[in-house]
């Protein structure tokens, strides 16, 4: 994904699933997030605000308000965090969170709400910072959201207690290069990794080695594999790589990441783990932020 260009194959569907979260959901302000009203507002000032910031991916209630009341894929990521909230620790008092691709930070306030020391929420669009900045303004509450690609993590100079790198994977031109970054540069204990997937679900056992004249596994349904979208994947033109479960799983391990637990199929917890430095130096290269360079 070009760090100009914007996910934008939700508003291009017009399911209305969830048609009115209003009547179904409390007001934010119920979450202990925040006293709310930050922003004195009224109902409808709030709500012609929320329309100017939009198109929303993330569907976020302010103040009774929803951002993105016909979602496509419903009231989202409510339900997608539904299926594995339990899989992070409920309590990160104390603790450092660096959201990569935070949108408009319906996971770093989840965080916050946890207790988490500090929060840094980075994204490559402007567009989803400035709502996240007013949703934390209307929330009242202390996250900080700065413009920075995946690629330029060396200069945060900081490891972090959790990194969430959701839904962000597929949309890089060179997502192994992130994952590399995200290991080298700040991950000091947990990874929460989201990617899609496509393709067999099955996992061949990867073998050490492999004899060149041998009949090679790599049709098998189970082999890593990653399929490459040189046109547009669900009308988006920033899906580039779409990895089947068994590519997912060998590229966590290969980058540093031990997987803990998979608490629904697209979704893991991973924990970062040290990684012998090859003879030739380390494998990320350093496109940002190295001193002297
Ligand atoms: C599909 S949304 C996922 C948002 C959120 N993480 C979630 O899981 O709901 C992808 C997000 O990644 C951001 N993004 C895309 N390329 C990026 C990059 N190179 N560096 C940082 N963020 C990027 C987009 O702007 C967008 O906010």
């Amino acid at each position: 994904m070009g760090t100009g260009q914007r996910f934008v194959c939700w508003n291009k569907q017009t399911s209305s699933k969830c048609a009115s979260k209003e009547e179904t959901r409390p007001a934010e302000r119920k979450d202990g997030m925040g006293s709310g009203r930050a922003t004195g507002l009224d109902r409808e000032a709030l709500q012609q605000k929320i329309e100017a910031l939009g198109p929303w991916f993330h569907n976020m209630v302010l103040e009774g308000v929803s951002s993105a009341p016909e979602h496509f894929l419903g009231d989202y990521p409510s339900v997608k965090f539904a299926s594995f909230r339990d899989a992070i620790p409920d309590n990160l008092t104390g603790k450092t969170v660096l959201d990569i691709g935070c949108n408009a930070g319906f996971y770093s306030f989840e965080m916050k709400r946890r207790g988490a020391a500090r929060v840094l929420g980075i994204d490559a669009d402007e567009h989803y910072l400035r709502q996240a900045r007013f949703a934390a303004e209307v929330k009242g509450v202390d996250v900080e959201f700065e413009h920075m690609p995946v690629w330029d993590i060396a200069a945060l100079q900081e490891k972090f207690d959790l990194v969430i790198f959701m839904g962000v994977f597929y949309h890089l031109r060179h997502p192994l290069l992130a994952l590399d970054l995200i290991h080298e540069h700040v991950a000091k204990d947990l990874l929460l990794f989201q990617s899609m997937q496509r393709g067999s679900m099955e996992i061949t056992a990867v073998d050490e080695d492999y004899d060149f004249n041998a009949p090679a596994p790599f049709d098998e349904p189970g082999f890593p594999r990653m399929h490459f979208i040189e046109q547009r994947y669900s009308h988006d033109e920033t899906n580039w790589w779409v990895p089947n479960r068994a590519c997912v799983e060998a590229l966590l391990r290969s980058a540093g990441f031990a997987i803990l637990s998979q608490p629904e199929p697209e979704v893991y917890v991973c924990r970062s783990v040290p990684m012998a430095v090859p003879p030739d130096g380390p494998h990320a290269v350093y496109p940002a932020g190295r001193p002297g360079r």
